[in-house]
């Protein structure tokens, strides 16, 4: 079997598997010329020649033991018709939503129409992988999508959105409903066609007070994975709340996830013992220290395989890989993870 879903069945192995979060991207000079190739980043994601040869850079360039499919959280918002570019060096742009009158023009009419270049992209990559290599969809929690449908793009805090889910929280909670629906039928969707594992990334899961994290994090998690295992109940499925702090152990316990990955500020030894006797981890790497490199890179991540490996675990970093790393460094840690 496959290490990757060895390892989320449950079994414990040596070498753990190694994926890494936003492996295909601009740290790969190969990206960066395919990249040069298309339109808008919209586009990019939207063509699956394009998106399939992104997907499959990083499996051939270091034989990761995953491939993470090659498109975007904010494809979700596209599809509901709210208007969306990538500004190059500036990020995500939205025509931020204008409170309930802006959520009830969101339309799901045309989603799996929308993103069926997306499940295209999937159907081929089952043929071209390897077949060491196991496929992972994935999609953005609703708490994350909100957060750039509101601010329109990216924001250090998410205020606008904190301040809305406390003042109409009636209408926030009718946005979150279309998100969770939406995006169990997406995921679904990505099954269907071959995905054998999904992520969910809940990116901006660390600005919420506890409360606001059980609202807005853990009940539309609760019912994706709900309305997942009910069309596909062997597919694991790994929840990413990042920055949730001590909230990383109510995750665990009460999403249903089948695994969770770790950002770089969860301590190992917590992790350890308060979720890994419970839930698979996935993690957590600083990415600032693979992109240093060197003895600290190594200590890290001896640290992090002596830490986990007695119980099953997969070898990831706490955040996507940054865009300046050297290719050097993410073989220096391949060699170490595999024994070198
Ligand atoms: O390699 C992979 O992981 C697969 C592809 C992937 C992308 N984005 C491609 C991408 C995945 C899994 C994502 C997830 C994503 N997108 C998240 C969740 C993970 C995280 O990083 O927190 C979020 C919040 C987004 C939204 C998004 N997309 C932002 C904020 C940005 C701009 C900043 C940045 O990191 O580039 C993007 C653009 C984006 N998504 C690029 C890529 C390769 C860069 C586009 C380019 O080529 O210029």
């Amino acid at each position: 079997m496959k290490s990757l879903l060895q390892t989320l069945n449950g079994t414990s192995i040596s070498p753990p598997p190694i994926w890494l979060m936003r492996q295909a991207g601009r740290h790969l000079k190969e990206y960066l010329d395919l990249r040069s190739q298309a339109g808008t980043f919209l586009d990019f994601c939207y063509s699956p020649d394009l998106a399939v040869e992104a997907t499959l850079q990083p499996v051939r360039r270091y034989g990761m033991d995953a491939a993470i499919l090659f498109s975007d959280i904010l494809v979700i918002p596209d599809a509901l018709g709210q208007s969306i570019s990538f500004i190059p060096g500036q990020g995500p742009c939205l025509s931020p939503l204008n409170g309930r009158t802006g959520i009830d023009q969101l339309n799901p009419t045309n989603l799996h129409k929308h993103l069926a270049p997306v499940y295209e992209s999937i159907r081929r990559l089952k043929t071209l992988l390897p077949k060491t290599t196991t496929l992972i969809g994935f999609a953005g929690a609703p708490w994350t999508v909100a957060t750039y449908m509101i601010e329109g793009g990216s924001s250090k805090d998410c205020q606008k959105t904190r301040a809305y889910a406390y003042e109409a929280p009636d209408d926030f909670q009718v946005l979150i409903d279309l998100l969770v629906e939406t995006t169990a039928a997406y995921l679904i969707c990505q099954a269907d066609e071959g995905a054998e594992v999904v992520q969910v990334f809940d990116s901006w899961a660390g600005v919420l007070p506890p409360v606001q994290f059980d609202t807005w994090v853990i009940k539309p998690f609760q019912k994706i994975v709900e309305a997942v295992k009910v069309a596909h109940p062997n597919l694991p499925i790994i929840g990413f709340p990042r920055g949730a702090g001590l909230g990383y152990v109510t995750f665990a316990a009460q999403t249903g996830v089948d695994a969770v990955s770790l950002d770089s500020t969860v301590p190992l030894a917590w992790a350890a013992e308060k979720i890994q006797p419970h839930t698979i981890v996935q993690g957590n790497l600083d990415n600032l220290i693979l992109r240093a490199g060197g003895h600290q890179l190594e200590a890290a991540v001896r640290e992090i395989l002596t830490t986990f490996s007695a119980r099953p675990f997969i070898f990831n970093l706490g955040h996507g890989i940054l865009p300046d790393t050297p290719v050097a460094h993410v073989k220096q840690l391949l060699n170490i993870v595999r024994g070198g």
